[in-house]
């Protein structure tokens, strides 16, 4: 099991499913806090460098709330074009810098492994926020507790389970990372059901099979989706060669309320890492669907602020402390009941 405390958090690759529940452990003591019935200055003093060189909307602002609710201080910074990045620094030099400022850093950048080059000048933890095409270890765990705490409504575990991985699963990193995630667990079923040319690389393919799961590998979503887990994905076409070439696959594969009646099973879950592309012509998760008990992406979204805080508190080395340093929550906040 990963030793936390003091660690850099760069890839899947670094947990067992020890380490796996150790994590999950300490975000489920973390939900009265994110929900607001209680506060903590556990991390009070210490500063988040939140380093975002690619978009984000979720991940980049959950990182911040989760240090903001462990009683931390944020500083960040957004876009490649507002950094020294520009200017020719190296991210081995950003990272002494930002490292002598910061107490733990989460990052994102749009290149594979560049997290992990960062971390090697860093003297703090560093946590990767997804780094271009290759891994989301966050989301990965933020969407492998979803499936976890969605599935036990139903009485059903993440062992024995069927997952059908929908859309861009070339350049969707989530997806990647959370297949690597799952080979920690027994006997799932994997349906990935890609266009041609979107296929899962095959180093992933690789690790699911490797670990005795079941994989089939489909092109269309008819006849396709009767899984327990059904699991969205964007077109990415940022990584793309071309737009023409993204293009191609655009609105390809969209679920819809009547594609989920007609092709899933009455309670499969749906989930999306998100942004989901709402545009009329992508619409790859239909907003039909919002009203449907089974849509789970506002509770990933949920699941992913005490994901994260549960790693800050883990690598910050704080995890039991998080009661001890209480206080009062004077304020009233809708979340209390939510
Ligand atoms: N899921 C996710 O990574 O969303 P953002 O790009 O908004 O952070």
């Amino acid at each position: 099991m990963l030793n936390f405390q003091g660690e850099h958090i760069l890839s899947v690759n670094q947990l067992n499913r020890d380490s796996i529940e150790a994590i999950f452990a300490v975000a489920k003591k973390m939900e009265p806090y994110a929900k607001k019935q209680k506060r903590t200055k556990v991390l009070e003093g210490a500063v988040l460098a939140n380093l975002f060189f690619e978009p984000s909307t979720r991940t980049r602002v959950s990182f911040g709330t989760a240090f903001n609710l462990l009683g931390g201080l944020v500083r960040e910074t957004t876009g490649m074009q507002n950094s020294a990045l520009t200017k020719g620094e190296s991210l081995y030099d950003t990272a002494r810098v930002i490292s002598s400022y910061a107490d733990v850093v989460a990052m994102r950048h749009p290149d594979a492994n560049s997290v992990a080059e960062f971390a090697t000048g860093s003297t703090v933890p560093v946590i990767n926020g997804g780094d271009g095409p290759n891994e989301h270890p966050t989301q990965a765990l933020l969407d492998l507790l979803t499936i976890e705490k969605e599935l036990s409504r139903f009485d059903r575990k993440i062992d024995g389970m069927h997952i059908a991985l929908v859309g861009d699963l070339k350049y969707g990193r989530t997806v990647h990372s959370l297949s690597k995630l799952l080979c920690h667990y027994k006997d799932v079923k994997f349906t990935m059901v890609s266009p041609d040319g979107l296929q899962m690389p095959d180093y992933v393919l690789d690790a699911v099979t490797n670990s005795g799961h079941q994989i089939e590998l489909v092109n269309k979503m008819e006849g396709n989706l009767a899984a327990d887990i059904v699991y969205q994905t964007r077109i990415q076409e940022e990584r793309f060669p071309s737009q023409e070439e993204a293009n191609k696959y655009r609105g390809g594969f969209k679920i819809s309320q009547s594609i989920y009646d007609a092709h899933c099973n009455k309670n499969s879950v749906l989930m999306h890492p998100l942004p989901r592309d709402s545009r009329g012509d992508a619409n790859e998760l239909d907003n039909d669907l919002n009203n449907n008990d089974n849509l789970a992406i506002f509770r990933q979204v949920q699941n992913g602020v005490i994901a994260r805080m549960a790693l800050f508190a883990l690598t910050l080395g704080v995890e039991n402390l998080v009661d001890k340093y209480e206080t009062e929550v004077p304020w009233y906040s809708a979340k209390k009941n939510s």
